[in-house]
This record gives structure tokens, C-alpha cells and sequence, in this order.
């Protein structure tokens, strides 16, 4: 049975059962605590906890699933996938445990002519939490399963949660057996790849609070209402129905393997494992990529971005290690885009963003390994020259650190080149790296750790914003933190040494930093008794959403928990601000408007006088493009359109067309904000203009590239472009004035100069050439006889560089003819150097003489090293002190010979 009708069986089963079918969610969703949706109801959250209210009783979903801890198992075990679609049935406090048995057991062993999927009950197994007797005697009334065929297990493994805080309960697991040939038997307690997990049902009636692993965390308590969570891995299934060995070969992920076979030397199941596993990876990351990208991540160095490069390039390196030269990226794409578009309609709509990100990366990484070539080429030659066999691990650990370089391909070139490779000090060094990161981490849990001391005023007094309507507000004290501990009074001489508090309010004027907007900057000040009471706020940032803490210096006196104080935000800071926010609006509509529906906003920032805008694009933008947006998004301005802003409702907003950040979730309730009517239009919570006039100016700065796909562009606005027009203008005046010509004629003065100046830089190449020459026929007639041979050994003028040295020595030697000849040329150097050269010619070898153990004794008397063949070496040393003596060793080191 095909992956499509699988899924689709189940949407079935389930609508026919009263489920309302939703849609699977992005796989990225507002919780900064996750980084992917790693299960079907993730979306769900707020309905199992209580804090809202379910639309639907029963719901049903297939979810795209992000799963990444494990991805070092991918494609060595049958079963694991960082994407796979978890099929899920949801009841909200309608049905429980045994309905949930109920609609599995019968979806699962239904006949595959009645709409099941005909698994034979007699090798279907259920594990259930330890002391869940309820659940036991439910599987065994329902489906008539037998006693030794249900088995209980511990927390890790029968107790779901999400891995942090929200919904949890005890869960209930069905395996299949896929028979002897895959193990001992036993059941799942003994052998988890014979007996393969299919489904989960987590019965969710309880709420989990912090912890430090899956089996150790506290529970809070029951939940309003009991539920029921159910996932069952789509992948694994279409696994056992289309009976291959491993997910990676069911129907949608195998065309990318065949794909890769057709290409690499070395094809797919050939009996060689590490061969295999590459594969499966290359099937299974690219499916990954291609979600991930088509949800609005782009390739980076940190959170998600990272863990999409880190695909992609293990893509890339598990195809090089298969022996495949050529890029694969764009190829693959499509290979992953024909087998999902069916489920996934998005994959095909967005195809040539998605592709064009994933070959971005691949072009990018390709470049590396190029540069990483380099350096292991130098590498290994500078080991072998030195007699060793060994590649360092510091070595290995650059190559890793710096150019991304995999350590497998470190090892697989070395041995091509005939090294080994130090791989206790690889590995030692990467454990110091990650103790490194860990400590990091630690530290910043540390910081988020202190977010639990404002618990209690998130969750009973959100924050009430007003700086909508006023600048100026009265407004209570409800906590004040010092270091993130609560304390009841604060005053200048009692906080810290900056004085520096944070200070929760009842309403507040302040905007809290958010959609690319910075903070509001103000005061706070105290009325009644304590109104010498005086603060500076320069940051305010939310928490958990709801709660505004403005950060502030005490200027004088005392704050106190209760006091009433006036919030005030400084309205020329707010004035800018809004010129800001509004002049970004104004620059995205622009851009849509010059480059089309494809430049697609990826962030912002602004704040009073600045803007800067994110958006995906492939390539620079041309100087045309670039004052176009400049000119419709000035003549816009000028045009003095009104701003209006309004809430309505998500897919209303959606429909007028307003636009949203691709990837962020947002509220069934928005702000819309509406510039011109139709000119522009964005979900967007900041504040702004009221007429267009008002941003003023905007100067585009310039425009360039943050990472592959994505282009910024960052302008000015308000007095800060007039100033910055002016400061050009001045610029301008000074070189006019320099140059002595009128300003239009500044470019074309200034390209007449740099034309000179190139003549006189030639000019002065073929002297010190010509000179050159001449130096070289002053030292042949000085050229001495030692024994055999014939020697040319001299100080140089002063200022040459080891490559005017070299031009030399191949003069003179050319000039010596061919009896047994010896040239060393040393100069003083800029900087202090001193390079020398040191060249043998051919019948001065025949008497013994090489270059490169010339050159030691000469390079040791200036301090310096040196190197190279038996017919030429160099090198370069400090201290012009020494070049005689180097000179008379190398007289000595050839009469000897
Ligand atoms: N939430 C459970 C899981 O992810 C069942 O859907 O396994």
C-alpha cells in the first residue's frame, strides 16, 4: 500500500468516526523552546491545557514532524527519520481510553477491502504505563489481545510528554512482529527492531512542569479535562505494508536512493553497510530540507538555519564519500518535490524557492571543501616533508572547525595520500570544544532559569500597553528585579553598581522590543512622597508574551513595590520610531512592488532614523533595481498616504491580502496595518506614522547578502537621511576642492588619475626590472671560483623581495653556463625580513650539492628557515646582522664538499 493511501485511510477512518480533519501545521510554531513541531499536537497545546477552547470535540490531523536528536542513528537503524509524518486522532474531552484502543485496533486490523490496513492481530503487541491495569484489561476486551502480549514499561518509555513543560500523560504503544528473521523474541521490553513501534496513544490528563529528562520531571497536576493524543509514524507503517526492510526504501523516500545510485560508482545494497547508510541519508535529509526550507528556514549558523545546514551538508558529504563529483542538490529537489507534492501541495507551489536555497547551500559548501582541500593539501605535504606520517589532530581539528571539513573525508584523503590521521587528539580536541559549548549553554540556561522569578506576575498581570493611544501614563508598580531576584524597594544607592533594575507595570506607554521594532526609550518617575524617584529606562522586553519589563538605570531616590510612578516614553524617540517601523513597511512594498511577489520579507529591525529589511532573493540587486525601490518608496512617502491600523480576525486579514512573516505563528485575532489602501498592507504590532510625509526622506544605503538566498537592504530616514545626504555632500565639496574641478567633474578627474597612476606603477616595474637585469651581470663578473665550483654569493640592495630575489637567481645562473654552478642572493627585506634564495644547477648537483641542505646553514646565521628542491630553495629570516656570516657558512659548507 502506497505512503498517499495510508494516509489517507486514516484521515478517513477517523472523519467517518465524527473527527474534524485540520491541516498539518508548519513545522514551525512560536515556542522558542522547540525548535521544530516534533509531534501531531504540538498545534494543539493550548486545548489540552485549558486556555482555549476547542472549536471541534474530535479532530484528526497528519502532521509534518521535525525530529533531530537522533540523526545519528539515521540510516543505520531500519526506523529512524528526521521528517516523518505522524498520523494523529485528538479527543478533547470527549472520548478516552478505550475509544482510543477501540479506532486503532479496528484501523489496524480492519481488511485492507474494508478500508483497514490488514495487519494480522496475532502479531500485534501493546505496552502500557506500569501500573495502567485499566489500560490492560481494555486491550484485552476490545481486541482480545492475550495477557503475555501486553507488556508494562517505565516512564521513558510509557510516559509522554514533550520534553519540557505542557500536556503529559501515560501512553499506551502498539508494536508489530515482524518475525524471527529480525531477532529474539521477547516483545519490545526485549528487542524494539523485531517489534517495531507503530502508534502511541497517550492518554493526556495531566501537565508536566520542569525536568531534567524524559523519566524525571514534575508533575503539576490534572488537567481541566482528559484527553486523548494518538501518533502513529506513517513512515513505519508503509514500512511493514509495502514489506521492504527499512523506512528508507518505501515509496517516497527510495526514488532519491535510486536516484543517487544511478550516479554514484558504487550502487545501493551491494553488501557494503557504511555505502548503505549514505544512501539512507542522502533519502532521508533531503525530504527533511525540502519541509524545512518550504516552511521558511533558511540555511544558517545558529537554531534552525543551523540544523538545516547541518543537513544539507551531511547530504553533500554523504554523496562525495559515495564517490559523486557533480552536484546532486537540484536533482535531488525534484526527486523529493514529485514523490510529496501529492500530500504536500505547498512542495510544488514554492518548488523554485526551495530548490534554489537547497542548491545555494550545496554551491557554498562545495566552495569550502575546495578551500578545506587546500589546507589539507598544504597539511599533508608539510607532515610528509617533515618525515611524519601522521596528520596532526589540530590539523584534522581545522579542517573540522574552521572549514566545516568532515572528519570521515579527512581520514579517507589522508589515507589516499598515504597518511594516517591522529584521532585520539581530533577527538580530544572536539571534546574541548563541546565542554566549551556546553558551558555556554549552561550559562544561558542560567539566565532563562531567572525568568521563573516573573511566574507569578505572567501568569495573573499581563501587561496593559497604551502607547498606542498616549506617551504619558500613571501606572502601578508590580515587581522590581535586581539581578533577577524580586525585591520590594530599590532606590540609587541600593541596586547595583550601575544601578541597573528591571521594573514590571500595571500599563505601560513603552513598546517592548518585537517584529523588528527596538524599544521605546523614556523615564519612569515616582509621584506623591517618593517623587524624587527617577529611572532611565533604556531596553523593555516581554515575557512570556504578556508581561512588559522595562530595564532601567536609577537616576535618584527609591522605588517601591505598590508605589504609583508615570511611565513616560520620550516623544522624540517615539517620533523616530515610528518613522522607522512606517519607512520599513514602505521600503517592503516598494521592493514587491520592483522585484515581484518573490522577495519575500525574512526580517527586519528598525529603530528612530534607521531601517534595515531581510528578504529572500538569489543574487545582488542591480543599481536600476536598487534606485527604484528608492524612488517608489520615496514617491510614496511624498504622496502622503494615510495610515490606518485595525484588528480583525487571521483569515480575514489573510484574504484582503495583508502580509505575514512566513513561518511565525500568529493569533486568531490581528493588527493590521494599512499604508495607501492597497499600496501597503501587514500583520504587524508596532507603532507608526500618521500620515506618510511624516517618515520623511529615505536613503538606501546598500544592499547585500546575509547568507545564501538572503538579501538585506538597510536606508535611513527621517532627519538621519537628510544627514547623511549632507555628509556626502560634504564629501563631495572636500574632493571637488582637493581635485580643484567642479563637482560633476570629480569622476571623470578621478578616473583620469587612477589611468596615471597605473602608467607610473608600469613604468616603475620595467625600471626595477632593468635593474634587475644589471645586478644580475654585476654579480656573474663577481661570481668566485670554490673547488669546482663556480659561486655567486652576495648581499642585494636593500627593498627586494624574495620574488625579485628569484627572478635574479634564475638570471644568473642562466648566465653562469654549465659548469658546476652555485647562486645564493639575501637582501634586507621590508619589515625587517631577510629573504634568501639559494639555486644549484644541474652539473654542481652531479657533485653532491643540493639547494635545499644549502640553504639550512645560510637560512640558521639570519635566524630564518628555508626550503625547497634540490635546484632551488628559499626562505626568509630576521636580522640583517647576520648575512655575511651566512654567506661565508655557505662559502665553507661548498669548499667542504
Ligand atoms: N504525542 C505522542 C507522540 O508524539 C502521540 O501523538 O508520540
Amino acid at each position: 500500500m502506497q505512503t498517499h493511501e495510508i494516509r489517507k485511510r486514516f484521515l478517513d477512518h477517523f472523519v467517518k468516526a465524527g473527527h474534524t480533519e485540520v491541516p498539518s501545521a508548519s513545522v514551525i510554531l512560536d515556542d522558542p523552546n522547540l525548535l521544530f513541531v516534533n509531534a501531531g499536537m504540538v498545534q494543539f497545546v493550548p486545548y489540552f491545557l485549558g486556555q482555549r477552547t476547542p472549536p471541534w470535540d474530535r479532530a484528526v490531523s497528519v502532521q509534518k514532524c521535525i525530529r533531530t536528536p537522533d540523526i545519528d542513528e539515521v540510516g543505520i537503524t531500519t526506523r529512524h527519520n528526521t521528517f516523518f509524518q505522524m498520523a494523529g486522532n485528538f479527543s478533547f474531552g470527549d472520548y478516552f481510553k478505550k475509544g482510543a484502543i477501540e479506532f486503532a485496533w479496528t484501523l489496524l486490523t480492519n481488511p485492507q477491502d474494508q478500508g483497514g490496513y490488514g495487519f494480522d492481530p496475532e502479531r500485534i503487541w501493546a505496552t502500557v504505563y506500569l501500573d495502567d491495569d485499566e489500560a490492560i484489561s481494555l486491550w484485552q476486551e476490545v481486541a482480545g489481545l492475550p495477557l503475555e502480549r501486553i507488556q508494562r514499561r517505565g516512564m521513558a518509555d510509557n510516559y509522554w510528554s514533550m520534553g519540557i513543560p505542557g500536556p503529559c500523560g501515560p501512553s499506551s504503544e502498539i508494536y508489530y512482529d515482524r518475525g524471527p528473521e529480525y531477532g529474539i523474541d521477547g516483545g519490545p521490553e526485549a528487542n524494539e527492531d523485531r517489534y517495531i513501534e507503530i502508534w502511541n496513544l497517550v492518554f493526556m490528563q495531566n501537565e508536566r512542569g520542569e525536568g531534567t529528562s524524559k523519566s524525571d520531571f514534575e508533575i503539576l497536576g490534572p488537567l481541566p479535562r482528559k484527553n486523548i493524543d494518538t501518533g502513529m509514524g506513517v513512515e513505519r507503517v508503509a514500512c511493514l505494508l509495502q514489506d521492504v526492510d527499512n523506512v528508507y526504501e518505501t515509496d517516497l523516500l527510495r526514488p532519491a536512493i535510486d536516484l543517487v545510485a544511478g550516479i554514484a560508482p558504487r550502487g545501493y545494497g551491494r553488501g557494503n553497510h557504511s555505502d548503505d547508510v549514505r544512501y539512507r541519508i542522502i533519502a532521508d535529509h533531503s525530504r527533511t530540507a525540502a519541509i524545512i526550507i518550504g516552511d521558511g528556514v533558511s540555511p544558517g549558523n545558529e537554531g534552525r538555519g543551523y540544523v538545516l545546514r547541518r543537513l544539507l551538508r551531511r547530504i553533500i558529504r554523504a554523496a562525495k564519500l559515495l564517490g559523486v563529483e557533480q552536484p546532486i542538490m537540484a536533482e535531488l529537489m525534484v526527486t523529493v518535490r514529485d514523490a510529496m507534492s501529492p500530500s504536500y501541495p505547498e512542495l510544488g507551489r514554492d518548488f523554485d524557492r526551495i530548490q534554489r536555497i537547497a542548491v545555494a547551500e550545496e554551491t557554498a559548501f562545495n566552495r569550502t571543501l575546495a578551500s578545506g582541500s587546500r589546507l589539507f593539501d598544504d597539511a599533508a605535504r608539510t607532515t610528509k616533508s617533515s618525515g611524519a606520517t601522521v596528520l596532526s589532530g589540530t590539523d584534522a581539528f581545522t579542517l573540522h572547525d574552521t572549514y566545516g571539513f568532515p572528519f570521515e573525508l579527512t581520514l579517507e584523503m589522508a589515507a589516499e595520500a598515504g597518511l594516517s590521521v591522529d584521532e585520539e587528539g581530533f577527538r580530544g580536541l572536539m571534546a574541548e570544544q563541546r565542554q566549551r559549548a556546553k558551558a555556554d549553554a549552561a550559562a544561558r540556561k542560567q539566565a532563562h532559569t531567572d525568568l521563573t522569578a516573573y511566574r507569578d506576575l505572567v501568569d495573573t498581570h499581563p501587561t496593559q500597553f497604551t502607547g498606542f493611544d498616549e506617551l504619558t501614563t500613571e501606572a502601578r508598580i508590580l515587581g522590581i528585579f535586581v539581578d533577577g531576584r524580586r525585591v520590594p524597594v530599590v532606590g540609587h544607592d541600593t541596586a547595583t553598581a550601575q544601578h541597573r533594575i528591571e521594573l514590571v507595570l500595571d500599563r505601560s506607554p513603552f513598546y517592548a522590543e518585537s517584529g523588528g521594532q527596538i524599544a521605546d526609550e523614556g523615564t519612569i518617575t515616582g509621584t506623591g512622597a517618593s517623587q524624587t524617584a527617577k529611572a532611565a529606562v533604556s531596553d523593555v522586553q516581554k515575557i512570556a508574551k504578556t508581561l512588559w519589563v522595562h530595564r532601567a538605570t536609577v537616576e535618584s531616590g527609591e522605588f517601591v513595590e505598590g508605589d504609583t510612578v508615570v511611565a513616560a516614553v520620550d516623544p522624540r524617540w517615539r517620533h523616530g520610531a515610528t518613522q522607522g517601523h512606517s519607512g520599513t513597511h514602505m521600503v517592503h512594498a516598494a521592493l514587491r512592488q520592483v522585484l515581484g511577489p518573490n522577495a519575500v520579507q525574512a526580517g527586519s529591525l528598525n529603530r528612530p532614523g534607521y531601517l534595515r529589511f531581510d528578504f529572500n532573493w538569489q543574487g545582488a540587486l542591480n543599481d536600476d533595481q536598487r534606485s527604484q525601490i528608492e524612488e517608489v518608496t520615496n514617491q510614496a512617502v511624498e504622496a502622503d498616504f494615510e495610515v490606518h491600523s485595525f484588528t480583525t480576525d487571521l483569515e480575514k486579514a489573510k484574504s484582503m491580502g495583508a502580509m505575514a512573516l512566513f513561518g511565525e505563528a500568529y493569533p486568531d485575532e490581528v493588527r493590521v496595518v494599512e499604508i495607501g489602501g492597497p499600496f501597503s498592507l501587514e500583520l504587524c504590532g508596532g507603532t507608526h506614522v500618521r500620515n506618510s510625509a511624516q517618515i520623511g526622506p529615505v536613503t538606501i544605503l546598500g544592499e547585500s547578502s546575509v547568507g545564501s538566498g538572503v538579501r538585506r537592504v538597510e536606508a535611513y530616514v527621517g532627519l538621519d537621511s537628510f544627514r547623511h545626504l549632507a555628509k556626502e555632500r560634504a564629501l563631495m565639496a572636500g574632493l571637488a576642492s582637493t581635485l580643484k574641478v567642479p563637482s560633476e567633474e570629480v569622476p571623470a578627474r578621478v578616473a583620469g588619475l587612477v589611468e596615471r597612476l597605473r602608467a607610473a606603477e608600469k613604468e616603475l616595474d620595467r625600471m626595477r626590472l632593468a635593474n634587475a637585469r644589471a645586478a644580475a651581470v654585476n654579480a656573474v663578473a663577481g661570481a668566485e671560483q670554490v673547488g669546482k665550483v663556480r659561486l655567486v654569493a652576495q648581499r642585494m640592495a636593500g627593498g627586494m623581495s624574495a620574488g625579485d630575489l628569484r627572478t635574479l637567481v634564475g638570471d644568473i645562473r642562466g648566465k653562469l653556463g654549465s659548469e658546476p654552478a652555485v647562486v645564493a642572493l639575501i637582501a634586507e627585506g621590508e619589515n625587517d625580513s631577510v629573504p634568501f634564495v639559494v639555486a644549484v644547477n644541474a652539473a654542481a648537483q652531479d657533485l653532491g650539492l643540493r639547494a635545499n641542505e644549502l640553504v639550512k646553514p645560510f637560512g640558521a646565521a639570519v635566524n630564518g628557515r628555508g626550503g625547497g628542491k634540490a635546484d632551488l630553495a628559499q626562505g626568509s629570516g630576521k636580522g640583517a646582522a647576520g648575512i655575511d656570516a651566512a654567506l661565508a657558512a655557505l662559502r665553507a659548507e661548498i669548499d667542504r664538499s
